[in-house]
């Protein structure tokens, strides 16, 4: 098959079967498989191929994660020239690549911080919980600091302990019961203010609630707060602007760790190379994934700030070490793919294009308020939400079947956005995180091809 490949029907057919006699998907149940399915074979820019030869749009970049967008070749160059170089040693050692990455991570964050290297999101932030843990126990030997208090609606990762973190019942219910270290409070969604107030009259009544959670808990049993700057899985909640810089004050007030997760947000996806960069604040604790490596390779990053890093630091004999190890953290391929996409992404400025890109890719969406059933258009950078609602004044969302009517269409038409996951009441909206180098053009057919969703489809 060539990468953007000419259709091939039977061998197409011969991969679904095999597929579906043999795969175990996530997510997606298998009886639709039986009837729909994208195979997918090539990719390049914003554009990927099935194997029928359909050209679709990808305005998610997969997973939230293609940020230099398919098809650089050079990675793979990379890719071959560090395996046959070294192709893996366990991180207990050093590497160059992983060394190289680790200082290029440093200097993104404005230095002052250490790299511990995991294989996913997910992984990022389960380090995140332990490396928290095992510092306040090392820092307050007369405390019990375990818990971490994050946020309802939040998706962190698929362990048991991110899910146990984050806040979507619906995701979490099959899986059930859970450790209850996790504390959650209300999340910071100003169209559907979990507390029916409207900013900034609200004074911040999210904040207050973190606080009377982390008095009502008792600090001294607080290790860290867990938040993904904008809450990409609700629907893409960005919240207002004094939001983060309170909640690094309450950790600063009751000594607890600011544990920030970039997994979707990081590496330009909000038009900053962090999220937590619009904000001013200086996290302890930040878990990258996705973008560090455009997902060319599957790498992942806890990285911790020099005072807490300084807790790891010690004689053998103090056992003071991060007590962990992963087989393939470090994994020096990831690794020096993960430096050659990130100096893509800063000889391309594709944190400034992404500030640009969404900001274009926002107007255009916000022209199709002109239809009843768009909510809000909302985002950062080119991450971006449309809520959609049954009825503007009541804001009662569309429901599933709407919005998956919605994307369905879009799909039909070569163009593939998401949907929130949130739960129901929170369900009705069409997410896009497409590459960050895609054009003015493309930007265009999605908002074109959305106006058409909207017109054609139900909502009453
Ligand atoms: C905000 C956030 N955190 C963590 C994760 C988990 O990352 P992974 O799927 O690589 O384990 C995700 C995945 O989408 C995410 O969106």
């Amino acid at each position: 098959m060539s990468l953007t490949n000419a259709p091939d029907p039977a061998f197409r057919q011969a991969v679904v079967r095999r597929d579906l006699d043999n795969v175990l998907h996530p997510i997606v149940q298998h009886r639709l498989l039986e009837t729909r399915q994208v195979v997918v074979t090539g990719a390049q820019g914003s554009t990927i191929y099935d194997a029928d030869g359909t050209a679709y749009l990808d305005a998610m970049a997969g997973l939230w994660c293609v940020n230099i967008g398919y098809g650089r070749i050079e990675l793979a160059d990379v890719a071959a020239e560090q395996m046959r170089q070294l192709a893996y040693y366990p991180h207990s050692a050093m590497n160059v690549p992983a060394a190289a990455l680790a200082e290029q991570i440093n200097g993104l964050v404005g230095g002052g911080y250490h790299t511990y290297f995991v294989n996913s999101g997910s992984e990022a932030n389960e380090a995140g919980f332990k490396i928290a843990r095992q510092y306040q126990k090392q820092e307050k030997p007369g405390q019990f600091r375990f818990k971490t208090i994050s946020r309802y609606f939040a998706y962190h990762g698929t362990t048991l302990a991110t899910l146990d973190a984050g806040g979507m019942g619906e995701r979490k219910a099959k899986f059930e019961p859970y450790s209850g270290d996790f504390v959650h409070v209300a999340h910071p969604h100003c169209y559907r203010c979990p507390f029916g107030l409207e900013y900034p009259s609200c004074n911040l009544a999210c904040v207050k609630n973190m606080e009377t959670a982390i008095l009502g808990e008792g600090p001294e049993t607080v290790a860290a707060i867990l938040v993904e700057p904008i809450m990409s899985g609700v629907g893409v909640a960005v919240p207002p602007d004094e939001y983060l810089p309170e909640v690094e004050k309450l950790c600063r007030k009751y000594d607890i760790l600011l544990h920030v997760d970039e997994v979707i947000n990081g590496f330009g996806r909000t038009g900053k190379m962090f999220a937590h960069q619009h904000y001013g604040v200086k996290p302890d604790i930040i878990a990258i994934a996705k973008g560090i490596s455009s997902a060319y390779m599957p790498i992942a990053a806890t990285v911790v700030k020099n005072n807490v890093f300084e807790s790891f630091l010690g004689e053998a004999s103090e056992n003071r070490q991060v007590v962990q190890v992963n087989t393939y953290g470090g994994h020096p391929v990831a690794a020096a793919v993960a430096v050659r996409n990130i100096e893509i992404m800063l000889e391309e400025k594709l944190a400034d294009r992404s500030a640009e890109m969404g900001a274009y890719l926002m107007d255009g969406l916000r022209t199709l308020m002109r239809h009843p059933h768009v909510g809000e258009v909302r985002g950062k950078g080119l991450l971006v939400g449309i809520e959609l609602v049954k009825d503007r004044a009541s804001k009662e969302p569309a429901s599933p079947a709407q919005v998956g009517a919605v994307v369905d269409f879009c799909k039909e038409n070569g163009v593939l956005v998401g949907r929130s996951n949130g739960g129901r009441k929170y369900g009705g909206v069409i997410t896009m995180s497409p590459p960050l180098v895609i054009t003015r053009a493309e930007c265009d057919r999605i908002v074109e091809t959305l106006d058409r969703a909207l017109s054609k489809i139900d909502f009453s």
